[in-house]
């Protein structure tokens, strides 16, 4: 069983853009160059207001990436010289957004059931200068636990804001990524579930939070036509390119993840025969959208040894980890680290993302069954 005899070679990510779909995109951004309203215009509108829609909440102010999101966030929160407390797995951005925007990132240790955070762990590191918590829907699984941490920080005065760059569509019992906490942020990076190319959104059902998250996109302007600057903005604008991009990906959406479904479903019934790999359940009640697949090595081994045989020998390219190091072993956070956070240690090293895109073929999902098989068992 080699690759040449199959022929197979599997990328680790794939962005998807139909033809007709592409022609759509093109003939708008024709129409915006024609025009000249490139940027705050009736497309970045629509997709606001689309994208409100598809996550059940009363807002959403399109940005220029999840980065930004998070950052105007945590501004109109309003964290100088307070803490926020942010799971220690997670991307870079999460915790520098809190630290651009003036605060300390209190790193939490992870939660081995869905790679988010325990409330009991979170709790543990609330104090007085606490502000909020930041949860990561990683790879697109919403905890189950998700209802207890709202009700911690309920209880603890503090808020709740989700970074859901992984999870656009995702849910837990019919509430949509996005919508449980104070706000929450999206990604749509290009090897996102759904893309703008470069973008981001905030979601909330605050009047305040969205009327802020306008005001600092757009350099601090009291509004667009006003040149009063009452807050110490920065330019995060959408441009209407973007937008139309996003427009279109926004309305494939739903048939993007159930490409990316079908493909898990049978990476769950392959692995469920393995001895040395577990996948991450998603909780029931729980929406995934495969943003990452995640699976667990039962033993720590070579990780870069083992993608690059899948690789060379199967023409399998497994996926970016989630993460591959803890925030908390990166030196520029090395000033926010209070002590060893093993779990985190532990799992970062030990899982697995198995490839999943819009567009994959079953045989191909089947063919990373076998190649995985072979290699892990
Ligand atoms: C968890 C998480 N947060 C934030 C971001 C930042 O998003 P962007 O790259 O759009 O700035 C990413 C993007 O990779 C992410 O994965």
């Amino acid at each position: 069983m080699t690759v040449q005899a199959q022929g197979y070679k599997i990328p680790a990510a794939k962005i998807q853009f139909l033809p007709e779909d592409r022609q759509w995109i093109a003939e708008r951004i024709q129409e915006a160059l024609g025009t000249g309203q490139l940027t705050l215009g009736k497309y970045g509108a629509e997709f606001e207001k689309g994208f409100a829609q598809f996550c059940g909440c009363k807002h959403a102010v399109a940005v220029n990436s999840g980065t930004s999101a998070l950052e105007i966030i945590l501004r109109a929160l309003g964290i100088e010289g307070k803490d926020v407390l942010v799971p220690t797995n997670t991307f870079f951005a999460t915790a520098a957004a809190v630290v651009h925007a003036g605060g300390n990132p209190i790193l939490v240790e992870m939660d081995p059931e869905s790679f988010g955070i325990r409330p009991e762990d979170v709790e543990g590191k609330i104090t007085a200068k606490t502000a909020g918590v930041i949860v990561v829907h990683i790879g697109g699984i919403v905890s189950r636990r998700i209802k207890e941490l709202q009700e911690l920080c309920r209880k603890k005065g503090i808020w709740l804001v989700e970074d859901a760059a992984h999870a656009h569509g995702s849910s837990y019992q019919g509430v949509k990524a996005g919508a449980f906490g104070m706000a929450g942020s999206f990604s749509f990076y290009p090897t996102k579930v759904m893309t703008s190319a470069e973008g981001g959104m905030i979601v909330t059902n605050d009047d305040r939070i969205a009327e802020e998250a306008r005001i600092y996109r757009d350099q601090g302007k009291a509004s667009f036509t006003q040149n009063a600057h009452v807050r110490m903005g920065y330019n995060w604008r959408m441009s209407e390119p973007h937008a139309i991009i996003g427009l279109k990906h926004l309305e494939r959406l739903p048939s993007m993840i159930s490409d990316r479904q079908k493909i898990a479903g049978i990476y769950d019934q392959g692995v469920a025969e393995f001895r040395n790999l577990f996948a991450l359940k998603v909780p029931e009640g729980g929406v995934c959208n495969y943003y990452k697949y995640i699976a667990v090595l039962k033993d720590k081994r070579d990780r870069k040894a083992l993608k690059t045989l899948l690789r060379e020998k199967y023409g399998v390219s497994l996926s970016g980890e989630v993460y591959e190091e803890p925030l908390h072993k990166q030196p520029v956070f090395s000033q926010y680290v209070s002590g060893p956070l093993s779990v985190s240690e532990d799992l970062c090293a030990r899982h697995i993302c198995l490839p999943v895109f819009s567009g994959m073929k079953e045989d191909e999902g089947r063919w990373v069954i076998s190649a995985l098989k072979e290699v892990v068992g």
